[in-house]
């Protein structure tokens, strides 16, 4: 094991215990100490789901970038192991980023990563982004001799050999290994290259999976490719985009493409997109599929321009979202949470037809690790009501919200008065246009630092992280009009 690693693991090893069980959320993985960015590597292995991670053990801040690593049985209770890789070889001088994990024929797993290159390009000091592998038993990862396995003369024609990032590897049904690999072509804008192997180590070029031309940000960044109830999908998280409508928002956003894929020629027809999730704080989505068939997502509860909300003193920053399943469903992407996290469900309060209108509390229903179902309808639908709010991490100062205008067919999150005092975005809107008529289902999960909205059973999903101190617990309605609620709430607890 390189210095560099064992430096990495006596560290958080010694500061990862540090961090009281009441400063973290309870079911969301977090960075053992320090910073976590994009989930990498996320697989079920040797009878365990994995988790590594974008990590800085050192400060809670982006750095010099190793893989964290975490084990899991359920998604939710998650172990730590010791960092995987640090940057320690002169093929990742630079960083260790994102990439893939994947079983290979000898049992073993291999990671699949970029690593940053030190080179010379135009007379500058350049980092070229090149990709690499570590073959290791889950805990260990040893990386291999010959890396870059695919480097910079395997691009095709106009690719930059700079931003050329974040290979996933996934398996065809001939057996044959398919890694795609986010990459910038001539046009400035972004697109996925596919490269073939039969072993996971040597790699062929083999033709461009999509491309972007500039039509949904620029570069993309962390995609995912999986078959799903009929269609396949691509997930890519594409920086600087342009808002449309209620669709995308600005800034480092998510893309689903849909559509079909032949595995014999590699042509993805494209049929349509959507965003992942509309909320504030949602980026780099990997997949991994659970014994039981079920395709389930994890990603980065957190949005590059938005790094500012979290105090940088913290020890930790950097969160994952709840595991998600997901499937299609009327041509759209449905996500909930797994269903693992009913086993934590505890307390239940339940309230059928309750008439609201103006501002009003439940007895029983607070709190911040939270399981909630709110189904709302307008008491009179002759006359709908013109907003229903719930309000969360609440105390006489602060809260945030999630609220929804039927006349708009607008859901909003909202975390302008959670404490934070930073110029960033703090509201996010999406449509729901098929609540028009003011009945709308929201199954809101709390997890002390962030708030997870799924609405009308997962046709859209609202996410954004809430640091405000965990003391304000109270949870509240509102409505301005009359509407009648059915609501379901569970305290999310770890013990049984
Ligand atoms: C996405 C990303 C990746 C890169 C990593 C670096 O959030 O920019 O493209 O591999 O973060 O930490």
């Amino acid at each position: 094991m390189s210095d560099k690693l064992q430096k990495a693991r006596e560290y958080e090893a010694e500061y990862g215990g540090k961090i009281g069980a009441l400063d973290r959320p309870l079911f969301h993985l977090t960075p053992y100490v320090g910073w976590m960015n994009d989930p990498n590597g996320f697989s079920y292995y040797k009878g365990k789901y994995h988790m590594f991670y974008q990590y800085y053990p050192y400060e809670s801040r982006w750095n010099d970038m190793h893989w964290g690593h975490a084990v899991s049985s359920d998604l939710l209770t998650w172990e730590y192991l010791p960092a995987s890789m640090a940057p320690d070889m002169p093929f990742d001088e630079g960083g260790c980023f994102s990439g893939s994990a994947v079983e290979i024929s000898d049992g073993r797993q291999l990671l699949m990563y970029t690593g940053l290159q030190a080179g010379e390009k135009d007379g500058r000091k350049v980092h070229f982004q090149v990709q690499n592998i570590a073959i290791g038993d889950g805990l260990n990862y040893e990386k291999y001799e010959n890396n870059p396995v695919i480097d910079k003369s395997m691009l095709p024609e106009g690719a930059d050999d700079i931003d050329f990032r974040d290979p996933k590897v996934i398996r065809l049904k001939s057996g044959e290994y398919v890694c795609i690999v986010g990459s910038r072509p001539e046009d400035g804008s972004g697109q996925i290259l596919m490269y073939k192997s039969a072993d996971a180590i040597h790699w062929k070029y083999w033709k461009k999976l999509i491309e972007n031309k500039n039509r949904y940000g620029k570069m993309w960044e962390c995609p995912d490719f999986f078959e799903l109830d009929g269609k396949w999908l691509l997930l890519t998280s594409p920086q600087d985009m342009l808002a449309d409508g209620l669709e995308y928002h600005n800034g480092n956003g998510t893309v689903c493409v849909m559509g079909s894929f032949d595995e014999n020629t590699g042509d993805f027809k494209e049929e349509r997109n959507q965003a992942i999730d509309y909320g504030i704080d949602f980026y780099a989505p990997q997949t991994v599929l659970a014994p039981d068939g079920r395709r389930i997502m994890i990603g980065w509860l957190q949005n590059w321009d938005g790094c500012a909300v979290r105090d940088q003193g913290e020890l930790w920053a950097g969160q994952m979202s709840v595991p998600r399943e997901i499937w299609l469903q009327n041509g759209r992407l449905y996500q909930k949470p797994v269903k693992e996290l009913e086993n934590y469900r505890k307390d239940k309060v339940t309230a059928d037809n309750l008439e609201l209108s103006g501002e009003m509390t439940i007895p029983g229903v607070s709190g911040r690790c939270v399981d909630m179902e709110v189904v709302v309808r307008p008491k009179n639908p002759e006359n709908i009501y013109h907003k229903f709010a719930v309000n969360f991490a609440e105390d006489e100062k602060r809260y945030s919200s999630v609220s929804f205008r039927p006349h708009e067919a607008t859901l909003k999150v909202d975390r302008k008065y959670s404490g934070s005092r930073r110029a960033i975005v703090h509201q996010r809107r999406c449509l729901v246009e098929e609540s028009k008529n003011g009945e709308i289902r929201l199954r809101i999960i709390l997890d002390r630092f962030s708030a997870e909205v799924f609405v009308n059973d997962g046709a859209k999903v609202m996410s954004m992280g809430v640091y405000t101190d965990i003391t304000a617990d109270e949870i509240s309605f509102y409505c301005d009009g009359e509407a009648v609620v059915d609501l379901v709430k569970y305290d999310i607890k770890a013990s049984k």
